[in-house]
Formats: C-alpha cells, structure tokens, sequence
C-alpha cells in the first residue's frame, strides 16, 4: 500500500511517526503546504481551494488512500475531495471522535477539544460529540501552540504561559481532544497541565482506523517515505530527520 499524506505544513508529521511505528504502508508521500501555512487561520473557500490543489499534486503519486492529516482541512475540505478523488480519502476527525468514544464511556465527562481558529469554529468535533450524547465539551482555539512547537519549545517558561493563557480557568477536565497536527509534541505537558486527562491523539486514533476499516495490518519492515514541500523542502525534510529519528533513513 502507498499512502499520500497531506497537511497544511510539518505538523502532519506527527501523524507519518504514527504510520510509521505501526509500519502500516510500505510507502508514504509527504506532501506540507509550507509555502501557505497556517491554513487554520483562514476562512472556508481558502482551506478547500488550497486542499483540492494538494489532490492534483498526489495525482502525479498512483497513492492507494490519501490521509488528511491537518484538522483545520479534515474539518473543512474532506467531503469535496472524497468527492473529488477516486481513492479512499480519510480525515483525521471521525477517527478522532471514535477513540474519545472508545476511551470515554461517561456521557457526562468533560471534554476539552483545541485546535485551530478554523477548526473550533467549524465545531467539528463538536457537532459529532453532541450527537454520540456527550454533553459537556468545551472548545477551544489554541493557536499560538503552532508557531511555539515549530519554533521546536517543547518545555519550558514560554510554553507554561501559553497553557496559563488558554488554560488557566479550566477545570476537571476529563479528556482532551488534540485537534491539530502539532499538539503531540507538547501532550505531555498539556496532560499534566490538565491534572492527567486522557489525550486524544490524531496520528494514533487514524491508526486504530485504518486498521479496522482499511486492513491495514500488514506490518511491513521497511517503509520508504518521500517528503515535499511547496516551501523550503529541505526545511521540512530537517524537522522530519528530528522528529522521525530512528524511523527513516537518515
Ligand atoms: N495542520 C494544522 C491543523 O492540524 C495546523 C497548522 C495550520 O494552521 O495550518 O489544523
């Protein structure tokens, strides 16, 4: 199986280390918009104009599914290009609501989702959640974690201020719902910050999903990926050489 994986940038990263450590695909193709991130800023016809190009780019690719690893284009775009593509297209969004199902049987738990502007507003995670019964989820935008992790803080005074900022008048929340690309690399601290809810995790929750409805068990040995970018290629290949070590040749 080859697998083109799109995000708006390097966030979508987080979820190739996922595939990779389940070793799910014996090729993957990165594509990261870089020359237009963050997309979570703009506005609808935006994301699905930018979207529906990043399709053309895979065309050139004879990819077998395309993962739509960027919630703020999960959110906006994925009816369009399944609607557009003639392979699977998968979002990372209802693999997403099916996990906090699976690890949240309490109705009446407190459920925080982040992401992006674009992606709270479009009250994704939400409209779902509601309509699986939960009852207490409050959403929101935590943007400023974006340029934070891609300025590579991962700990530390600047972090801390940003969670005081976004956080500080949350309480008991039971899980929380990482609901962009970039929020793995700073779910540790998020968790704690959070007094240990449970973490939702984009890359690990598409996992899950393609296994059940994809059949994606064959546990290949070796993966071969290839990153692009539409912005400083060698930029994107670095953060992957770091945040993928020991997963891809370097
Ligand atoms: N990849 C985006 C997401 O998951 C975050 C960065 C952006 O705003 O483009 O929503």
């Amino acid at each position: 199986m080859r697998v083109g994986v799109f995000d708006s940038g390097i966030g979508g990263l987080t979820v190739v280390k996922s595939l990779l450590e389940q070793k799910l695909f014996k090729e993957i193709i990165y594509f990261g918009d870089t020359a237009r991130v963050p997309y979570g800023v703009k506005d609808k016809n935006t994301i699905v104009r930018y979207a529906v190009e990043a399709l053309e780019f895979f065309k050139n690719f004879d990819i077998d599914i395309l993962i739509i690893a960027c919630n703020t284009v999960s959110a906006y775009a994925l009816d369009k290009l399944q609607a557009d593509a003639d392979i699977p297209v998968v979002g990372v969004i209802n693999p997403g609501v099916i996990a906090l199902k699976n690890g949240v049987k309490d109705k009446d738990a407190n459920i925080l989702v982040i992401g992006t502007k674009a992606t709270v507003k479009s009250k994704a995670y939400e409209t779902q959640l509601f309509e699986d019964g939960y009852k207490n989820i409050i959403s929101i935008p935590t943007g400023l974690f974006v340029p934070v992790v891609e300025e590579g803080i991962f700990e530390g005074a600047v972090l801390d201020s940003v969670m005081d900022f976004y956080f500080k008048d949350l309480n008991s929340i039971d899980a929380v719902i990482l609901g962009c690309t970039h929020f793995p690399l700073i779910q540790d601290k998020i968790q704690a910050y959070l007094g240990g809810a449970k973490v939702i995790h984009s890359g690990d929750a598409i996992v899950e999903y393609l296994q059940k409805n994809y059949h994606c068990d064959k546990n290949f040995e070796k993966t071969k990926v290839q990153f692009f970018a539409s912005d400083n290629p060698d930029g994107l290949k670095n953060v992957a050489s770091d945040w993928l070590k020991g997963l891809i040749d370097e």
